[in-house]
């Protein structure tokens, strides 16, 4: 999973300048970490581990920790209590595949690999304590991907009570191949984690898309999803950004532009690894740094060349809006008459559009869609970028920031190292390289 080199960039960060003193540092022997995150109003942070969460103080004490493996289970067995049920079952260690702090509710939200990707919730205050896990789970239910090396990226959005949980997922073998990439799940209730009622991205045949998710993003009134895919016409991958309203439980907003990040030699990096979106100062706003690799051939494995490119996120609301604007009033066309957005998905429950219907009503009157408006939309001209660093070998991980008016950003990699980088306007050429030994790693 490409963010496993997070938790070290911003244990780092959190250090404080003054180097006299020693560096505030947190480490578990023999612990795989996968996820960080932290809870902005107490600055407590989560670790998510293979087999074990982790909770710390914002000095980086440890203030709690929970088993979560490994466990007996199969990815080809439904959820069960009595091993009998499950013949094949073997100890498996469980790899944290998301982990996000609902605040308002006071509660963590942690899906593992394990029993079909279920989730629970546990108390932000002590992650030993969970306050939530299906009794008896039902297939809708399943939301992480069930395999340690397949991607699952999830963000929180919506009115505050009526949080929903937007997942994005790869697709998996065996019980859960069935789940779609995109889902929606409520978080409070007794159908909490259900995606029963709500709006599934479908696909005629996943692995003819095979979606791979490298991030989930929240701002403003929308949530954003990174990831690579093939599609129907096109036979190679290439990097995507899709964009839905935060309270949109049914996928009615969903549009999606492709990126493209390319270096002044003209390589296409088609394959993201991990992205950020980053909150700089005016004028600068929100930036999506994007990390991303060239694809082995026209295969979904990342090559070693990897690139960073930033892609300002009012640039991108401006793809997505023009696609939808294609797509509602123009039959999908641009005033040049070439094709600009296009149907490439379906969504359930409801009907299924197979073209951008024209001409329709105006895509202000439903900034959110609807259940008569065309969904989900798929642009076709990508929004471009330049790499504002190349050169360094099988990045996986970015955060950026702005600093004393500088843009700063921290680049991992897959030996564990660390590279700094940081200019005026954009990110410049790395300037120093810390090693901070091997990053082992599921995810
Ligand atoms: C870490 O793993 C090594 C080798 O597997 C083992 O010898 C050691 O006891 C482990 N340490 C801890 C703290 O689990
Ligand atoms: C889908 O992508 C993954 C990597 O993201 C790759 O390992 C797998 O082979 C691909 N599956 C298909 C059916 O192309």
């Amino acid at each position: 999973m490409p963010p496993i080199l997070a938790p070290f960039i911003l244990l780092l960060l959190l250090a404080p300048p003054c180097p006299s003193r020693p560096y505030p540092s947190f480490s578990a022997p023999n612990a795989t970490f996968n996820h960080l995150a932290r809870a902005g109003g107490s600055g407590a942070l989560y670790v998510g581990a293979v087999n074990a969460l982790y909770q710390l103080t914002p000095e980086l004490g440890l203030a709690g920790r929970a088993r979560t493996g490994p466990e007996l289970d199969s990815p080809e067995c439904l959820p069960f209590r009595d091993p009998r049920d499950c013949p094949q079952a073997r100890p498996t260690d469980n790899a944290n595949k998301l982990l996000l702090p609902h605040e308002g509710a006071g509660e963590l939200v942690v899906c593992g690999q394990v029993a079909q990707g279920l989730c629970e919730k546990r108390a932000l205050a002590d992650v030993r304590r969970v306050l939530y896990r299906a009794e008896e789970p039902g297939d809708s239910q399943f939301v992480a991907a069930n395999a340690p090396r397949v991607s699952t990226v999830g963000v929180l959005g919506g009115p505050a009570g009526h949080e929903l949980l937007f997942v994005g997922r790869g697709l998996t073998a065996t019980l859960s191949a069935g789940v779609p990439p995109v889902t929606v799940r409520p978080l409070a209730g007794p159908g909490a984690f259900s995606s029963e009622g709500l709006g599934r991205l479908v696909v005629a045949d996943v692995s003819d898309y095979n979606n791979s998710y490298a991030g989930a993003f929240a701002a403003g009134a929308h949530v954003y999803l990174l990831f690579a895919r093939r599609g129907a016409r096109a036979r190679d991958y290439g990097p995507y950004l899709a964009r839905l309203c935060a309270g949109d439980g049914q996928l009615y907003s969903y549009a999606e532009v492709p990126l493209a990040c390319r270096d002044p030699r003209g390589l296409r990096y088609n394959l993201p690894r991990a992205g950020q979106l980053a909150r700089l100062p005016p004028p600068r706003g929100d930036v999506l740094f994007l990390l991303a690799a060239v694809g082995q051939g026209a295969t979904a494995a990342p090559g070693p060349q990897t690139a960073l490119c930033a892609f300002p996120l009012a640039q991108l609301d401006a793809a997505v809006e023009r696609t939808r604007r294609a797509c509602y009033t123009a039959g999908g066309r641009g005033p040049g008459g070439r094709e600009e957005a296009a149907i490439e998905y379906g969504v359930t429950p409801g009907p299924i559009a197979h073209a951008c219907i024209s001409p329709q009503e105006s895509p202000d009157v439903y900034p959110c869609g609807d259940e008569h408006t065309p969904s989900p939309i798929a642009g076709r001209v990508a929004v471009e970028a330049s790499a504002l660093v190349t050169g360094l070998p099988a990045l996986t991980a970015v955060a950026a920031m702005a600093e004393a008016g500088h843009t700063i950003a921290f680049l991992g990699d897959e030996q564990g190292q660390l590279h700094k980088g940081g200019g005026g306007g954009g990110a410049a050429p790395p300037q120093s390289r810390l090693h901070l030994g091997r990053a082992r790693g599921a995810g």
